[in-house]
């Protein structure tokens, strides 16, 4: 198999959370796959407690990237890839009514879910927008904060992606990460492979390159907060789930 084109791995990627938003798929992910080991940066009961199974259901992720974010009332929240919407209404009951939140998926299935999802939570101060994270549908430095849940790793191109968080970010602004990424290599036929990529697994890019990115994308302040082994697979013993932090420095 070749190494898979863009065009391939977006419409593997599109197929799977379609299907995905309408049950016909398990998760990958998601609170159910959480760790055991005692960790930061993942779902804790109290969090969940208050969302609708629907909400709990869709949910895709591989960390929570809210929370280490410091959320505060009044800000304006991105969620890149937000899916069902579960990490939009952890953050619109951390920013309250005076904060506005914005989930930005391109697979019409998943948005129809999380609009109806909107509403089973009353999220009032939460909106969802079509568009790809490489050309966010969002104005400049308008944001305060960007999170996103293992969706950069379906990116084939993850330089585009840091480049719009850089851009819609206020100066001073944060991003906070839930993704895959690598600590070794991976089979090369799960990297050639776009039904790996949509499992979010044959897009993971070792963690050094991955933060690099980040910087040259113009953040600062890269950290990684939390690692941990996601999958236990054969061939995927490298896997990590990562939670990340970087700021878009003051003008
Ligand atoms: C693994 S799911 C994660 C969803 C959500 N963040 C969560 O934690 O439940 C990936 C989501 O990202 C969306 N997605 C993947 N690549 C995307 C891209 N390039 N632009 C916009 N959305 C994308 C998919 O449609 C899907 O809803």
């Amino acid at each position: 198999m070749a190494t898979p084109n863009t065009q391939d791995i977006k419409r593997a990627v599109q197929e799977r959370y379609a299907a995905r938003a309408t049950g016909a798929v398990a998760a990958c992910c998601g609170p159910n796959a959480a760790s055991a080991e005692p960790a930061r940066g993942v779902y804790l009961g109290a969090d969940l407690s208050a969302l609708p199974g629907e909400v709990l259901l869709a949910s895709a992720g591989c960390g929570n990237p809210t929370a280490l974010a410091d959320l505060k009332p009044g800000e304006t929240v991105v969620d890149l890839g937000s899916g069902g919407g579960i990490d939009c209404f952890l953050a619109g009951r951390a920013v309250g009514p005076s904060g506005h939140v914005i989930g930005v998926d391109m697979t019409p299935q998943m948005l129809e879910l999380a609009r109806s999802n909107a509403q089973r939570v009353k999220a009032a101060n939460v909106e969802f927008r079509q568009g790809e994270i490489e050309a966010l549908p969002i104005q400049d430095a308008t944001v305060d904060v960007v999170i996103s849940n293992c969706v950069v790793c379906l990116s084939p191109d993850k330089d585009a992606v840091f480049q719009e968080a850089f851009r819609v970010l206020r100066p001073g602004g944060r991003l906070h990460i839930s993704d895959m990424m690598l600590v070794g290599d991976l089979p090369q036929a799960i990297k050639d492979d776009p039904h790996r990529w949509a499992e979010c697994v044959g897009g993971a890019e070792p963690k050094g390159t991955y933060l690099a990115r980040l910087r040259k994308a113009g953040f600062q302040g890269v950290a990684v907060e939390e690692e941990r082994r996601y999958s236990s697979e054969p061939g995927l013993e490298n896997l990590r789930s990562v939670y990340v932090r970087a700021v878009r420095p003051r003008d």
